[in-house]
């Protein structure tokens, strides 16, 4: 995929890109023929080995520390001077742990102040940073940022109260951000339920089972579909902006 006015490879910046849904992300980015930045916090290695197994060439894997506003600086410098610009930065980077809702006092502040540094903070901090390289992309549709949110977020259901609010603000900052930087730059949430990754296939399987049940199309997602769904906004959407786009099937529907 090239950018018409340039004739360069098309570039996307995915942060927690070796995570679970990050490197399917990763590899439909790659296969839909964009150059991809594999960003890391503590993963280098699992970085680099996927860099190796995607199709094309170009890719590399670099540190993206979402929570070190000046590395994400150097980040988008070391970008700009190594592909010549970026079309897209998908907000993958994310943590959470599983507090009841009800246990109020387990929810301590180091954890709410992760989780917001990280799930909040952290994709803001993202797009001040590449903002200049954004604006200048020539995709059709222009520069684009997807953020990786959460039916959580939309529900209030998901592993903590303050992870489901990190996404509803998520959410918010997506519309805001939309209208803040069109039209240079279209903002986009993708927002699955849970999703079958490694980690989530380690969980209890009554409780992964009734997730299922309570999902119109009786299944939970696979970390495919939700790559295929952040290239779509990124390839084909491009009068797509300031949405939330559902990749739940119908698990919010209620
Ligand atoms: N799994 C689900 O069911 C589900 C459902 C809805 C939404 N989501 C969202 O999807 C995203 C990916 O989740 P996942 O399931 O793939 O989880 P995961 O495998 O744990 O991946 C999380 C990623 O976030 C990165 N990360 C954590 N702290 C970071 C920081 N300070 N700076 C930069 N990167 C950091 C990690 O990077 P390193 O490993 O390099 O440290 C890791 O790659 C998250 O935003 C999550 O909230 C997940």
């Amino acid at each position: 995929m090239t950018t018409p006015d340039t004739h360069r490879q098309a570039v996307a910046v995915v942060t927690g890109g070796a995570g679970g849904i990050g490197s399917a992300i990763c590899a439909k980015l790659a296969e839909a023929g964009l150059r991809v930045v594999v960003g890391y916090h503590r993963s280098a290695e699992a970085a680099r080995r996927l860099v190796e197994t995607l199709p094309g060439d170009g890719h590399s894997a670099r540190p993206a520390a979402v929570t070190d506003s000046a590395a994400l600086t150097a980040l988008a410098a070391s970008v700009g001077k190594d592909y010549g610009g970026c079309d897209a930065l998908v907000n993958c980077a994310g943590v959470t742990r599983f507090v009841r809702h009800s246990d109020l006092d387990s929810l301590d502040d180091e954890l709410i102040n992760s989780i917001l540094a990280t799930n909040v903070r952290g994709a803001f901090a993202a797009v001040r940073a590449f903002r200049p390289l954004l604006e200048k992309s020539t995709l059709p549709g222009g520069g684009v940022v997807v953020n990786l949110s959460s039916a959580a977020g939309n529900i209030a259901m998901g592993s903590n109260v303050m992870y489901c609010a990190s996404k509803a603000a998520l959410d918010n900052m997506t519309k805001s951000l939309a209208r803040a930087l069109a039209p240079r730059i279209r903002v986009v949430s993708v927002s699955p339920a849970l999703v079958d990754t490694e980690f989530v296939k380690s969980l209890d399987q009554a409780w992964r089972d009734e997730q299922a049940a309570r999902t119109p199309l009786g299944r939970l997602a696979t970390p495919e579909e939700v790559g295929a769904a952040v290239t779509a906004v990124i390839t084909t959407l491009t009068f797509t902006t300031g949405t939330i786009l559902a990749v739940d099937g119908g698990r919010t529907l209620g």
